[in-house]
């Protein structure tokens, strides 16, 4: 691979416009699409070059897939592939099942064309702060290959081994993420209920051994009740359900994650689809009997 390959970024949505952003800010030479145009234009300000059609990024030595679920990246790909050019490695990041990765992967190889599975852990304010982490799976080749790109969006890239494996990994950790938001609503409306403002028992929370990188930024949103959306509704459903499906074909109960799920679908039927996943906290309020005012207090994030 030449030392500044040329790179191909599919998806410029919440997630993927950030991390291309990076690519492109560290000097990588990006030719981005977007299903929506609109979205990718502004990479241009980083250097970036827009793409008009998909088929464009065939040519590129390596290409980047961030989309929402399988079926979208199947019908990325699906559009890619059917290009004489062809790239030499697909880095495919959105969080999607083993079985579509490895569907993925198969199609990929069928052509002679290296794969990555590299899921992601953070928002799109985790990536600009610079703390984003990939896990990934795949040839090991592969991965010490794109580990100089990775390392351009996000400090940390774990290997954890052949195949499919981060898949895995990636679905564990979004079912830790919904039962952790839905556990921190309920502790949070329960504490609240008996008299303590949110930001102080938050602050309490985030300074003790229970606190996270995670309860922090999402510390402000809980005190004052800003829920614009970082991670919808429905896509932390999807994760459940792809732990839930785990679940089922390895015979490991998950009765968190399963209640958990059904506490997203509830927030998804009351019309709660266009909020933040944190907006749960709302949710657990009502059925307490409390309505929750914007405390209007200036907490930090631990991002910035
Ligand atoms: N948000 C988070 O905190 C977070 C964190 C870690 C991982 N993830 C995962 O990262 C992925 C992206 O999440 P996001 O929050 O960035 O979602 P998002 O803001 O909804 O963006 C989705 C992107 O996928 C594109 N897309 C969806 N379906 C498509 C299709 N059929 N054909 C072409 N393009 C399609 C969208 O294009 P348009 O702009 O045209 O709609 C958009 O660029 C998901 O798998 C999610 O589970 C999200």
């Amino acid at each position: 691979m030449s030392a500044r390959p040329s790179v191909g970024w599919i998806g410029t949505g919440r997630m993927g416009y950030e991390m291309a952003a990076r690519l492109a800010r560290g000097g990588a030479d990006v030719l981005a699409w977007n299903r929506t145009r609109a979205k990718a234009e502004p990479l241009a300000q980083y250097g970036a070059t827009v793409a008009d059609r998909l088929s464009e990024l065939a040519g590129c030595d390596i290409v980047f897939c961030m989309v929402a679920a399988w079926k979208d990246v199947k019908q990325v790909m699906g559009e890619l592939l059917a290009e004489k050019a062809r790239p030499r490695m697909v880095i495919e990041c959105s969080s999607i099942s083993l079985e579509g990765s490895a569907e993925l992967r198969a199609m990929l190889a069928q052509r002679g064309i290296d794969y990555l599975a590299a899921p992601v852990s953070g928002n799109a304010k985790v990536i600009k702060a610079g703390k984003l982490s990939f896990v990934c799976s795949g040839p090991r080749k592969s991965f010490n290959e794109a580990l100089p790109l990775l390392n351009m969006i996000a400090p940390a890239a774990s290997y954890v081994g052949e195949g499919e494996l981060a898949r895995i990994v990636k679905i564990c950790h979004n079912v830790f993420l919904g039962v952790v938001i839905q556990s921190l609503a309920e502790i949070t409306v329960l504490a609240q209920k008996a008299g303590v403002p949110r930001h102080a028992f938050l602050e309490f929370l985030n300074q003790s051994v229970m606190g996270s990188m995670f309860t922090r930024y999402k510390t402000p949103a809980f005190v004052n009740l800003d829920f614009k959306v970082t991670f919808t509704p429905e896509l932390l459903r999807k994760d459940l359900d792809l732990g839930l499906d785990a679940g089922r074909r390895l015979e490991v109960p998950m009765p968190l994650a399963a209640a958990t799920r059904e506490l997203v679908q509830a927030m998804m039927d009351r019309g709660m689809r266009e909020q933040d996943f944190a907006a749960l906290l709302l949710q657990q309020a009502q059925a307490s009997g409390i309505e929750l005012q914007p405390e209007n207090v200036e907490v930090k994030d631990g991002l910035s």
